[in-house]
Formats: structure tokens, sequence, C-alpha cells
């Protein structure tokens, strides 16, 4: 099947290094609902779809469903959406009577747009790298893992890599010595119409004295997580710590605060674009171009 690449206007900064990709038609009505065109034949092709889901998680989610609709209009055979984040993950469970399962709802929204198959990285509510169906979704996790621990492995020396919590164990399990800390919730703000569950505490049964760290997590949202494990590693009188994200939203100062903790230096990937993406997603896509 001849396979085609469309890149949406939010990932135009892939095309650099995925010239064969064409752009998707993307304009805005004067109220400010989105129109999109697809502007190649796309009858009985493979169509890959790169686009973006934040920042604007609701409105790209919706790019994201008229687009697979359109593709599956102008009759693609098969389209595979990569979203590098996708959102809504983090709600995966029930935690109170009458919430909505976000991660289910939006999963089921994508595959019944028309979506044949997720490729996406670190997804939260996964938590491991393989092929998996969620709410009847296909979804490929892919892991940024590697790359994040082996750009920090040429300027870390002997670390010892942690995960911050047991979510995040998958991201280090692979290394020899790898240590998991346990991260405690704390209960649900009650603030105004902001949710926020922070940290209550985190328990670190390892040596880390003297020795380099580094810290791995799917991802760095207020950066409380992160915090609070550099905490941890500098009273256990660490020496360099090291940081590092698939994903950094890097929300409410945390780059920042961060650094501001000890953090020697921060670093995510780019399916969400900040001032530390410094590793790229391109070469794990061209794996299925
Ligand atoms: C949680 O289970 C995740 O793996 C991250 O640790 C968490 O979402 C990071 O959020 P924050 O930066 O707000 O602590």
């Amino acid at each position: 099947m001849t396979k085609l690449l469309l890149l949406s206007p939010n990932s135009s900064d892939l095309k650099e290094k995925l010239p064969s990709a064409t752009i998707l038609e993307m304009k805005r009505f004067p109220d400010d609902e989105d129109y999109i065109r697809i502007p190649v034949d796309v009858k009985g092709k493979e169509v890959l779809f790169i686009h973006r889901c934040y920042p604007e998680q609701n409105k790209s989610l919706i790019q994201l469903f008229l687009t697979l609709d359109a593709l599956k209009r102008q009759g693609a055979e098969k389209i595979s959406a990569i979203v590098p984040y996708f959102p809504y993950a983090r709600q995966d469970k029930i935690f109170m009577q009458g919430e909505a399962l976000s991660s289910e709802t939006i999963s089921k929204l994508t595959k019944e747009a028309g979506c044949s198959e997720l490729i996406t990285f670190d997804c939260h509510y996964i938590k491991k790298a393989g092929e998996f169906e969620y709410a009847g979704l296909k979804i490929k996790n892919i892991s940024l893992s590697n790359e994040i621990l082996s750009y920090f492995k040429t300027k870390a020396k002997n670390p010892i890599v942690i995960s911050p919590d047991e979510g995040a164990r998958y991201l280090v399990e692979k290394e020899k010595g790898a240590k998991v800390a346990q991260k405690i919730r704390g209960e649900y703000n009650n603030n105004g119409d902001q949710l926020y569950r922070g940290v209550a505490s985190m328990k670190a049964d390892f040596n880390v004295l003297n020795k380099d760290v580094i810290i791995i997590d799917d991802m760095i949202s207020t950066g409380t997580t992160m915090i609070k494990a550099v905490n941890v590693c500098k009273e256990g009188k660490a020496n360099k710590i090291y940081c590092g994200a698939a994903h950094g939203l890097f929300l409410l100062n945390a780059l920042e605060n961060l650094k501001k903790a000890g953090a020697e230096e921060i670093v995510a990937s780019d399916t969400i674009k900040s001032p530390v993406s410094k590793i790229s997603i391109t070469n794990k896509l061209k794996e299925f171009l």
C-alpha cells in the first residue's frame, strides 16, 4: 500500500527532517472554528498524520477528529494518527464517584473518528512500550527513555538512574542498578476550579552519596514530582542531578523551579515544544515511514 505522510501545520517544524511530508490545509472561520481540507489524493493509501495535541488540547483534538474523518471520507485505506503527546491520558481511573474517565473517552472518540492506529510516545496510561488496545483504539506506544538516557550518559559519570515513582519504572528497568522512588500523592486541592494533586512525600531507599544521578519520568508537568525527586537526591548528597522526561509541559514555572532546586540540566523531547526540547522524535518516527 502506498504510504503518504501528512503533517499538521502545528507540526510543520518536523518538515525539515521529514521532507516528503505534505502539510494539511487548516484555516479558521471568523468564529474561530477550524476548517480542514486534505490537499492530496489519499484514496486507497496508508496515511500517517502527524498532529500535536498540546498545547490547546481541546482545540487540537477537534482538529484531529475532523482530519481523521475527512481522510476516511476521501477513501484512505489505513489512517495512522501520530500524536506525539496524547492528552487526557492522566485521568485513567475513577477516583471519585461521578468523574469522567477522560482517557477512555478520548481514545474512543479517536477510534470512532477513523483512526486505524494511534502512534504515540510514552502514553501515560499505558506505562510500557509496545502495541496495545485501549477502549477499542489500537495504540503503538514508543518510549523515548533510551534517547533521554543516552543524552545524559555523555555528561554524567557512572550515573545511577532513578524513576520518581512506580508509574515510571518501565523507563528505567533495563538499566543496571536502576532505582525506583516511592511517591505518595497528596490530597486534591480545593482551590476554586483548578484541580491539582500534589506530592505528599517521596521515599528513596537507596544511596546516591557522591553519585551523579539521572532522574527520568514520562512527563514534567508542574514539576512537583521531579522537584521532590531532586530534593531527595540532594538530601542524599548526590553529585550532579540530571532530569529528563519525554514530555515537558513545564507549567507553573517548573523549569525555573527545577533549576533552583538544584538540577544540573533538564531535558525533554519535542513531543511538546519547549526551551529544552533537545531530543527529537523524528528518528523514531522514521521507523514507521
Ligand atoms: C505521574 O504519575 C506522572 O508520571 C508524572 O510523575 C506526573 O504527571 C508529573 O506531574 P508533575 O510535574 O505535576 O508532578
